[in-house]
């Protein structure tokens, strides 16, 4: 960049110091400086957000794709053709991270043909040096590397790579900040992800994300309740409330809150109709939180409750903080006072020390509970994680006879629950044009279920009685019977 480019600049005022008026004055300062790249290019330059990972990780690139439009990027759909690609990365499992690598690769090779690319890595992988001392040695083209304490500090780090022309690093070890009315565009116009705490301070042995997301923070309730009917007035109708273990919001706060005395402020809402939550650890969830679920008309019927395994002796070594049996009553709690609920949840399968005993009390855990549906994983060893170094890993081969074993059943168990509601109405949530076929439109229930049925996509966004005529297993093909 030329010297004159940076002179225009710097004849601004003096840097603010609060934020987020900071970050302002730096998406302004990128603007300017991206104007210029624009002209001298002949035409807009473009940006691709590539999210790994959660649905954390998903809002906080919603984050960063606002500031980018907000300094005159253009969103490309296809990353090979960006002019800035940024991967928002996730490390919860090895192989999460070996994907990273593998990609990178390849823009690495694209770069050498496009001289004026950027890249830009954040996310939970960037927070363990081990990840950035890699990058550092073998992966020099890539332009500017932050992590998840100061994602708010985006604009900053972009003005100032965009300036320099160098790499940029920084990356914080942890954060208490908490900056609130930084730009966002959100992926769906109808939906969106709230979060109202960050970070994680159960050490679940096997986990993390307490490293790279740090300790636990609550957003206060007013900000939350702010945001959510800022979305409201903008078309929004149904809220994903977001949190490593929502059901301990707001116990930090200076004037504590309850998780369920917030969902009880976001139900009077207006415009909200939908709200949903995840996701919630079972030795936090409250009675309070049942009963506010049951009485609700706008809480979905749908928990997601990770067990993570359905034997106690496993369960102590995770550092779960239940046993098989107060989970199981959990459970019965809940159907007891909500009867239509739906619940799904996580399970891992090969911790260190799992015997075919353990084993089978997950799969008896999995027949009593009959989860609607469950995302099933390999143990992942996590370097700095308790479990990493504990006795008796267990072998591939037996890992993935269970994983098999395991995933057979709750396939066969989610399909029976999905065709209990063939042949129901329910009121279905348009979201988006069928993938496979664009006469279809897919929705989805209350319950989280997914179905297919004929409309236009003038209809998204849209509520609708649907005829659940034929389920396939995970989801249902249907008809509108008559809009809502
Ligand atoms: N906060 C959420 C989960 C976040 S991570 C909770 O407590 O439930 C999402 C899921 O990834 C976890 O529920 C767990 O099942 C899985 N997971 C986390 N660490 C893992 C590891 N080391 N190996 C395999 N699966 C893991
Ligand atoms: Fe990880 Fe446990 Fe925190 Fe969930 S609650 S993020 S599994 S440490
Ligand atoms: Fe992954 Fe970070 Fe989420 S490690 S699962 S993206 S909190």
């Amino acid at each position: 960049m030329s010297d004159d480019l940076i002179h225009t600049v710097e004849q601004e005022a003096v840097v603010p110091v609060h934020e987020p008026e900071r970050q302002y004055y730096f998406m302004e300062k990128a603007k300017k400086v991206l104007q210029k790249m624009s002209e001298a290019a002949g035409r807009p330059l473009t940006f691709c957000v590539t999210t790994f990972g959660c649905q954390m990780n998903a809002r906080d690139s919603e984050k960063l794709t606002g500031i980018l439009e907000r300094v005159g990027y253009v969103e490309e759909a296809d990353e090979e053709k960006a002019d800035f690609v940024i991967y928002n990365t996730c490390t919860v499992r090895e192989n999460a991270n070996q994907r990273v690598y593998g990609r990178l690769g390849q823009l690495g090779r694209i770069k050498k043909k496009n001289p004026h690319m950027l890249i830009a890595l954040c996310g939970c992988m960037m927070q363990e040096p081990e990840v950035v001392e890699k990058l550092k040695k073998s992966y020099r083209f890539v332009d500017l590397i932050f992590g998840t304490h100061n994602i708010y500090k985006f604009a900053e780090l972009l003005a100032a790579r965009l300036e320099s022309g160098s790499q940029v690093i920084d990356i914080w070890k942890d954060t208490d900040a908490i900056v609130e009315d930084l730009p966002t565009e959100r992926k769906y116009p109808f939906k969106s992800g709230v979060n109202i705490m960050f970070g994680c301070n159960n050490f679940c042995s096997y986990c993390i994300v307490p490293y790279v997301r740090g300790r636990e923070r609550s957003r206060e309730p007013e900000a939350i309740i702010r945001e959510i009917e800022k979305l409201a007035s903008d078309g929004v109708v149904e809220v994903m409330l977001l949190g490593q273990n929502v059901n301990s919001y707001g116990k930090t706060l200076e004037h504590p809150i309850s998780f369920a005395e917030l969902l009880r402020r976001i139900e009077k809402v207006s415009g909200i109709e939908r709200i949903r939550f995840m996701t919630s650890h079972p030795k936090d969830l409250s009675d309070e939180l049942i009963e506010v679920m049951a009485q609700s008309g706008k809480i979905c019927r749908h928990l997601h409750l990770p067990l993570q395994s359905g034997s106690t002796r496993i369960l102590e070594k995770m550092n779960r903080r239940y046993t098989k049996e107060s989970y199981l009553a959990l459970v019965g709690r809940i159907r007891k006072a909500i009867p239509d609920i739906s619940l799904t949840t996580d399970i891992i399968v090969g911790f260190p020390g799992e015997t075919e005993e353990d084993f089978l009390e997950t799969m008896d855990v999995v027949r009593k509970v009959g989860y609607d549906s469950a995302f099933t994983f390999i143990y992942s060893k996590r370097t700095g994680t308790p479990a990493a170094v504990m006795p008796d890993q267990v072998p591939e081969d037996v890992v993935k006879d269970r994983f098999n074993r395991l995933l057979k059943e709750v396939q066969d168990i989610s399909a029976g629950r999905c065709a209990l509601h063939e042949g129901t109405v329910q009121t279905v949530l348009a979201e988006s044009v069928n993938d496979h076929d664009s006469s279809l439109l897919t929705g989805r229930l209350g319950n989280n279920l997914l179905v297919h049925f004929p409309g236009d996509p003038s209809m998204i966004g849209g509520f609708y009685k649907v005829h659940l005529r034929e389920c396939r297993g995970f989801y249902y093909l249907g008809e509108i019977v008559s809009d809502e």
